[in-house]
């Protein structure tokens, strides 16, 4: 581990985009220049490192940023930093300009460049979870995921309406693509009557029966909610699934899709990535590196980046058993 003093930072956004991930690059740049480094931006990830797309910023440059989506640093999944070749251009990029530290705002995919990036090279990283899916172990919260779910909630109470009104049953299928969070915590929340999670098997079989069942004893049921993930498949496949168990069941399919990606970041996820970006540079000062910044039980928590990598968060089963009861 370097013991070089960290003094030009660089700061990226890897992956899918989450809102909130310009608070964090605020919080990055303006915690930087506090501390007197310089900062640079960098450009699409880990493909601005390779292609040398890597500019200075100041204070100024994040001004008007903290309330919007996407990212102004913009990004993108880089199949070139895969590979060593690419990764050595990225460390020359870095070099010529003196950057001594890093901090990667993405998820699990982006960690994984992090951590071989800086073993392979002198340069600490520092990973802020960012992503609407929250399937990084080590953090309660992950940038993004508070918009994302709210945004879904928004939008599955508006199904309801028209549900209710032509007594019809929507299967709404909302972002997750190896977890479940989205999916659960919107399903809870509008009163679904079943969540799929790819966390847990589904017992479709099971599903149907109990849909049988309640129609017999006259219960509106008009909300399942899939993660895109499950593993018996989407909204598609579970809307088909069902239509053809119940032929006479007026069955709709609706695809949240991207718009849970997009929109002004919640309160919420305003002040994590706040706080995040202020201890991740203050991780580079310290010398707290190759860790990814996490939030647990409302302290800080540092998880070496290759355990950030390989851990999922678990989906409680008390939450799995709330649903059970409250969809009766
Ligand atoms: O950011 C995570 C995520 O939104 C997943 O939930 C989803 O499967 C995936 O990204 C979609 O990626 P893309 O924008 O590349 O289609």
């Amino acid at each position: 581990m370097s013991t070089k003093k960290v003094n030009r930072i660089a700061v990226l956004t890897s992956g899918g985009d989450a809102p909130g991930m310009n608070a964090a690059i605020r919080a990055v740049v303006r915690t930087g220049v506090h501390y007197g480094m310089e900062v640079f931006g960098v450009s699409r990830g880990y493909n601005g490192m390779i292609e040398d797309d890597i500019f200075p910023m100041e204070s100024k440059s994040v001004g008007n940023i903290i309330q919007r989506g996407g990212t102004i640093l913009k990004t993108a999944r880089s199949a070139a930093f895969l590979e060593p070749a690419g990764r050595k251009i990225a460390y020359e990029n870095l070099k010529k300009r003196g950057i001594n530290g890093m901090v990667v705002i993405g998820g699990d995919g982006s960690f994984k460049g992090a951590q071989i990036f800086s073993h392979e090279f002198d340069i600490p990283c520092i990973g802020i979870p960012g992503t609407i899916d929250k399937d990084i172990a080590g953090s309660d919260f992950t940038i993004g995921f508070d918009t994302a779910v709210n945004t879904a909630v928004e939008a599955i109470d508006k199904i309801r309406d028209t549900a209710d009104a032509h007594d019809r049953l929507f299967v709404v299928e909302v972002m997750g693509r190896d977890a479940g969070y989205i999916a659960l915590h919107s399903g809870i929340a509008t009163g679904a009557e079943n969540i799929l999670i790819p966390e847990s098997k589904t017992d479709m079989e099971g599903m149907i029966a109990s849909l049988t069942e309640k129609e017999k004893r006259k219960k509106l049921v008009n909300l399942i909610v899939v993660a895109e993930g499950d593993e018996f498949g989407g909204g598609t496949q579970v809307g088909n699934f069902i239509k053809e168990k119940l032929p006479n069941a007026d069955i709709r399919v609706c695809i949240l899709g991207h718009i849970q990606r997009g929109g002004s970041p919640s309160c919420l996820d305003r002040l994590i990535a706040s706080r995040m970006g202020y201890h991740a540079v203050e991780c580079l000062i310290s010398g707290t590196h190759n860790v990814m910044v996490g939030i647990v039980d409302n302290k800080m928590k540092y998880t070496p980046l290759d355990k950030a990598v390989k851990a999922k968060q678990k989906i409680s089963e008390e939450w799995l058993k709330i649903v059970k009861i409250l969809a009766s």
